[in-house]
């Protein structure tokens, strides 16, 4: 499996690709990959002729300098793991910052239609302008039929798709399900840094989701809010940063809810000094 760390060499090979009339796929990660990246590999590989995971901790898109020190970076088994999944039809991007960014710093110009002021926008400031920055990077360099993400980050999913629509950027945006843990809990890297005690906490995330769920189905929204943070106030361990149900289309919050609106719960969460975020689909 060819591994590229210089966006040069990558982009020969894909003109070379594409003037065989292969199709492209496009799978941007983080690294520190896990079975639900995987899932959105196998996706990519299932409806294109061959797959770019690029691995890269992006550091324009974190606010908390610690969460970024501390993210976890293991490129080698990232790739020995893709590697079980197609020894033949996947290449790797992991380039350093400066190959990807080439002195170029984020751009603050996006306008994602308000998408980008609710929830993570507001709890992580600058986060979609690194988000945005980097995905179009990405969609530059590497130039993709399909890009996957992921719904475990369904406002990130909902800002590629607007960043597409805003730029005319000839790509189709797919988007995967949330991979969970047999527990319940959305995978993700920071997993990893759980310790023991609150990885057999973290599962009353999506538990106290799926409550609120039903509960949804029979009360107000305001009425939802306040029994999770309830919930959340009797918990040892985990500490409830925000608890929103909103328009699954706009992400603006919900008031008066309507039988003709889609409707989604979005969650952040602390465990220790590890955030958690996940979301469900409420109607
Ligand atoms: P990262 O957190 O590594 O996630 C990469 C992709 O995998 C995202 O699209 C994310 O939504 C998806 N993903 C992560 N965990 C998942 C799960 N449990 N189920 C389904 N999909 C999951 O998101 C990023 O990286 C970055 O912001 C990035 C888009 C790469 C830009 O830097």
């Amino acid at each position: 499996m060819e591994v590229y760390s210089e966006k040069q060499q990558i982009i020969a090979t894909i003109e070379a690709l594409k003037a065989k009339n292969q199709t492209i796929g496009l799978v941007p990660t983080m690294g520190a990959l896990h079975e639900g990246h995987l899932q959105l590999v196998k996706k990519a590989l299932a409806n294109n002729d061959k797959v770019v995971v690029s691995i890269f901790v992006n550091p324009t898109q974190f606010d908390n300098k610690e969460d970024l020190v501390k993210y976890p970076r293991t490129l080698e088994n990232d790739v020995a793991l893709l590697k079980t999944v197609s020894a033949t039809s996947i290449l790797v991007y992991a380039p350093t910052v400066e190959d990807v960014y080439e002195g170029n710093t984020v751009s603050k110009e996006f306008d994602f239609d308000g998408l980008e002021f609710e929830m993570e926008g507001k709890f992580r400031h600058g986060h979609f302008d690194g988000v945005g920055t980097i995905v179009k990077r990405f969609f530059e360099i590497v130039k993709p039929n399909n890009a996957y993400f992921g719904e475990k980050d369904f406002q990130q999913l909902a800002i590629i798709k607007k960043l597409v629509e805003k730029y005319n950027i000839p790509v189709n945006v797919v988007g995967c399900k949330i991979h969970r843990e047999t527990n319940g809990l959305a995978m993700s890297s920071r997993n990893t840094r759980l310790k023991p005690e609150y990885k057999k906490g973290a599962p009353f995330i999506y538990k106290t989701l799926k409550t609120a769920k039903k509960h949804f189905g029979t009360k107000s929204a305001n009425k939802v809010s306040e029994w999770v943070e309830k919930q959340f106030s009797k918990h040892d361990l985990l500490e409830l940063e925000y608890f929103i149900i909103a328009e699954s289309e706009t992400l603006k919050p919900v008031n008066r809810k309507s039988n003709k609106k889609s409707y989604r719960a979005f969650i952040a969460v602390y465990a220790d000094d590890i955030r958690l975020i996940d979301n469900i689909a409420l109607n």
